[in-house]
């Protein structure tokens, strides 16, 4: 898909469709809008008489061959009550236009901004919208659809902003195409994404957009004694991985601050010996969603250069229960000295990220986040509408959850109280692997990973019910979601 600044006038572009939006207001047509509607004869007032066009948010009126325009057809998104609208709204307009025409063949738009949204973050905006948008999961169909967009034109923009627009056109394409590579590898199926093929994928994006590398393999992770990794792994005849990115800013400051991008990276869960029922086992293939989620934000901090270094530490394994497979009641000694007794192998999220976030530390960070579909509990509790964000100190968590908004992303901050602390203790180890006593499993998970990352200010993102979607939204394929990644890149950006 070819995306283009347009500076000819809007009606005389030719194209299969012509997109703008519509407000829910008494007087809907004004601006640019008013000019069509005139140019229409005035059926744009009298579809808004007969109530078939509204303004609501979403909503989607199709006009074919509409007089005045060089474009085939008109379509209005309902661009809700203005009061509202704020201008990352224009990506789920984008893009909700951008499904609707593509399933019925277009392959060439124009899309034409209104007053008030021509400039820069409009722009990225709208960019970022169409490439997410464009994504599909058919990529092992072989009978595609065969549709696609080829071009679309940005029409009404300020042109006189020249650079400053080209730049954040580049800053949309960059952020959707890198959610876009997160979403292809949680969308790939385990037998064709083992750690060792992850870490593969990872070096030759690393080596396309100028990132440092390392990637540590069985025997180095043996060697740093990372235990609470190997546990999961040793069910396991895949070996496991950890991918250790790094990003520099171009002048560094020395003793200044270091952000530590930890993700979960299972590429499939069974559960282990504490095996999970069959019924959505399949789904278990997203369990490495959260190394995915950092491995894309990587890739467009790669290209926005923030001014912090950054690095990203992705352990990954399988989870199987294989013949050596550790068991319930099996003792692990994590990276950090720290004793695990692993009470059900199925929560084997936090032990990898256990070892990961040492590691981290280890390297250097002084600031740490982490992303991983660590537990079922979340989506309990908040379905798949929010991200839980849990953190410490509480300051460092309500930045974050500014970027959140920034980013408008939906993050739900989740208790971490010294109460969950209890229900992870071990009468026989250091900690227990699981909660005693009923309910707070998002909590506990959280506590357990904030056991290792310790005084170093600390995010944990319990992304497991929203990184994946089973039904699809105007704007998004069913499937890999990409959540978090704007949040993290926006973060990165402000610290
Ligand atoms: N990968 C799962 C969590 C998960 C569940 C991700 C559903 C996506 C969708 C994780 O490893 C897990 O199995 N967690 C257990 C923890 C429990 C044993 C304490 C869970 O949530 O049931
Ligand atoms: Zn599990
Ligand atoms: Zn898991």
């Amino acid at each position: 898909m070819q995306i283009q600044l347009e500076t000819q006038p809007y009606s005389s572009l030719e194209a299969d469709a012509l997109v703008t939006y519509v407000f829910d207001r008494d007087d809907k047509f004004g601006g640019v809008l008013a000019d069509i509607n005139v140019a229409m004869g005035g059926r744009l007032s009298a579809l808004a008489a007969s109530g078939e066009l509204t303004g609501n948010a979403l909503e989607l009126v199709l006009i074919h061959f509409p007089q005045g325009l060089a474009a085939q057809r008109l379509l209005l998104v309902g661009a809700g009550k203005p009061g509202k609208f704020v201008t990352s709204d224009l990506r789920k307009i984008v893009g909700t236009a951008l499904r609707h025409l593509k399933s019925r063949g277009v392959k060439k738009l124009v899309f034409l901004t209104r007053e008030g949204e021509q400039g820069p973050a409009a722009a990225q905006a709208v960019v970022e919208g169409l490439v997410t948008a464009d994504f599909e999961t058919d990529k092992y169909r072989t009978e595609k659809k065969n549709r696609e967009i080829q071009s679309v034109s940005l029409a009404g923009f300020d042109s006189g902003l020249g650079a400053n627009l080209t730049a954040a056109i580049d800053h949309g394409s960059v952020m959707g195409e890198s959610r876009n590579f997160a979403r292809d590898l949680i969308n790939e199926p385990s037998n064709r994404l083992t750690p060792r093929i992850l870490a593969a994928k990872a070096e030759v994006m690393a080596k396309e957009v100028g990132l440092g590398i390392e990637i540590l393999d069985e025997r180095k992770i043996a060697e740093l004694k990372m235990g609470a990794l190997l546990g999961v792994a040793q069910g396991s005849v895949e070996p496991p991985r950890v991918i250790v990115l790094r990003y520099v800013p171009e002048h560094e400051r020395p003793g200044g601050p270091v952000l530590g991008l930890v993700g979960k990276a299972v590429t499939f869960d069974t559960g282990g010996i504490s095996i999970k029922p069959a019924n959505n086992m399949e789904k278990m293939k997203y369990d490495m969603g959260g190394g995915g989620t950092m491995l894309g934000a990587m890739r467009a901090l790669a290209f926005l250069k923030p001014s912090v270094s950054v690095i990203a530490v992705i352990p990954s394994t399988e989870n199987m229960p294989g013949g050596r497979a550790q068991k319930p009641g099996d003792v692990q000694v994590a990276m950090s000295g720290k004793t695990i007794e692993i009470i059900n192998t199925d929560a084997e999220g936090r032990l990898i990220l256990a070892d990961g976030i040492t590691y981290a530390r280890k390297l250097g960070c002084t600031h740490l986040i982490d992303a991983a579909t660590l537990t079922g509990a979340i989506e309990v509790a908040l379905a798949n509408v929010h991200v839980g964000a849990f953190g410490t100190p509480r300051e460092y968590l309500d930045k974050f959850l500014e970027s959140a908004k920034a980013a408008g992303e939906n993050m739900w901050p989740m208790p971490i109280d010294e109460e969950y602390e209890e229900m992870i203790k071990s009468h026989i180890a250091d900690i227990r692997n699981t909660g005693s006593g009923k309910g707070g499993g998002a909590s506990t998970g959280a506590w357990f990973i904030k056991e290792f990352a310790e005084d170093t200010p600390w995010i944990h993102l319990d992304i497991a019910s929203t990184c994946w979607v089973d039904e699809g939204r105007p704007w998004l394929a069913k499937g890999p979601t990409g959540v978090a990644i704007r949040s993290i890149v926006d973060f990165a950006l402000k610290l």
